[in-house]
C-alpha cells in the first residue's frame, strides 16, 4: 500500500539485537493513543544473520509492516539493504527509519534531526554560534556532526581519544570539521558556544574525568546525547560551572517523530507527558 492513510491499521516495528530495552514502543504507543489512531508498534528481535531476510519480508509485504525503526547493530545494514536511502542516510552510511512505498524500502536517518529539533525546542538560537566542540567520534557522533554542520555553524571541532577516528569523520563530513586528540580539548574549547558529548563517558553512573568549561563563550550550551542518567557527570559539571545544559532524552523523543508520521500519517508533538512517561522507565 502506497500511503499509510489508506491502511486502516498500519503496523510498525523497532528492530535490533538485543531489543528488549528499547523505549521506542513506549513512545509510539503513547502517540497512537494520544491521537486516537489505529495502528501498532512492536519490538522485533532480529539477529545480524537474519536481518537481510527481515528486510526481504518487509519488501514483499509478508511481515505486514509499513516500516519501522532500526537500532544497533543494524543501522549500517539497513542502509545497505534499502532501495531508496535519502541523502542523509547516504552520507552517514546508516539508517534508523525505514518505510515501504510501492514495494520499495525507503530509508533515512533521523538521529541528527532528533538532536537539532530538541535544541530548537529547548534552547532556540543554540545554532547562532561560530564554534562547536563535539567530544567523541563513534557511531553516535556522526549524525550529530552532520546535523550541526548542516545548521551552518562555521567551525566544528571533533575531539576524540583515538585521534584517527576523529580524522576519518573530518574527511567524511567536509572542511568545516577539524579533528583532534584529547590533549587539544582545552585549547579548542576557548570561545566555543556549543559543547556536545557523544561518548559513553559517565553513562550508567560511570566516573567521568573533570572538564573545565570556563573558557567557553558566556552562556554556551552544553549537551550530552546520553540520557541514562538524565544528568550525566558532564552535564552536572557544566551546570555547576554556570552553563545552560540540555540532556539526551529530548533527542531520543524527537528522532522518533518523522517515522511516526511516515507510518501513521500524523506528525506527533514531543511534550512533557511523553518525557515523564520515559522518565518513569529509566
Ligand atoms: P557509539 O556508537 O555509541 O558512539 P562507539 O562507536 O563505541 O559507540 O564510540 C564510543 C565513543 O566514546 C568513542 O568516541 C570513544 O573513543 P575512542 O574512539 O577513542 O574509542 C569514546 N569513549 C569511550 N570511552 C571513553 C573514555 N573512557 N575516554 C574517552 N573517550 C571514550
Amino acid at each position: 500500500m502506497a500511503d499509510p492513510r489508506e491502511n486502516a491499521s498500519p503496523a510498525a516495528f523497532v528492530t535490533g539485537w538485543p531489543i528488549k530495552h528499547s523505549r521506542s514502543p513506549i513512545i509510539h504507543r503513547h502517540w497512537l493513543k494520544r491521537y486516537g489512531l489505529s495502528g501498532s508498534y512492536d519490538a522485533v528481535a532480529v539477529s545480524e544473520p537474519d536481518f537481510a531476510v527481515f528486510i526481504e519480508t518487509l519488501k514483499n509485504g509478508t511481515n505486514g509492516f509499513r516500516g519501522g525503526n532500526v537500532t544497533i547493530p543494524h543501522k549500517e545494514a539497513a542502509f545497505r539493504h534499502s532501495d531508496r536511502p535519502d541523502e542523509l542516510a547516504k552520507e552517514l552510511g546508516a539508517a534508523n527509519t525505514l518505510w515501504l512505498n510501492e514495494g520499495q524500502v525507503h530509508a533515512t536517518n533521523t538521529d541528527g534531526y532528533g538532536f537539532t529539533a530538541n535544541l530548537d525546542d529547548c534552547h532556540p538560537g543554540w545554532d547562532k554560534v561560530d564554534r562547536a566542540v563535539i567530544l567523541g567520534a563513534g557511531g553516535a557522533s556522526r549524525a550529530v556532526i552532520q546535523s550541526v554542520r548542516d545548521r551552518g555553524i562555521g567551525e566544528i571541532h571533533v575531539v576524540n581519544r583515538t585521534a584517527s577516528r576523529a580524522r576519518e569523520l573530518a574527511d567524511r563530513f567536509g572542511s568545516k570539521i577539524h579533528a583532534h586528540g584529547l590533549p587539544a580539548l582545552a585549547e579548542v574549547m576557548v570561545g566555543a558556544g556549543l559543547f556536545v558529548n557523544t561518548t559513553s563517558l559517565g553513562m550508567d553512573g560511570e566516573e567521568s574525568t573533570p572538564i573545565d568549561f570556563s573558557s567557553l563563550q558566556a552562556g554556551a550550551l552544553v549537551t550530552d546525547i546520553v540520557y541514562v542518567p538524565l544528568e550525566t557527570p558532564i552535564l552536572k559539571q557544566a551546570r555547576e560551572q554556570g552553563f545552560p545544559t540540555a540532556d539526551g532524552l529530548g533527542m531520543l523523543l524527537h528522532q522518533a517523530a518523522p517515522g511516526f508520521e511516515k507510518w501513521f500519517g500524523r506528525r506527533p508533538i514531543v511534550d512533557e507527558a511523553l518525557r515523564q512517561l520515559i522518565l518513569q522507565d529509566i
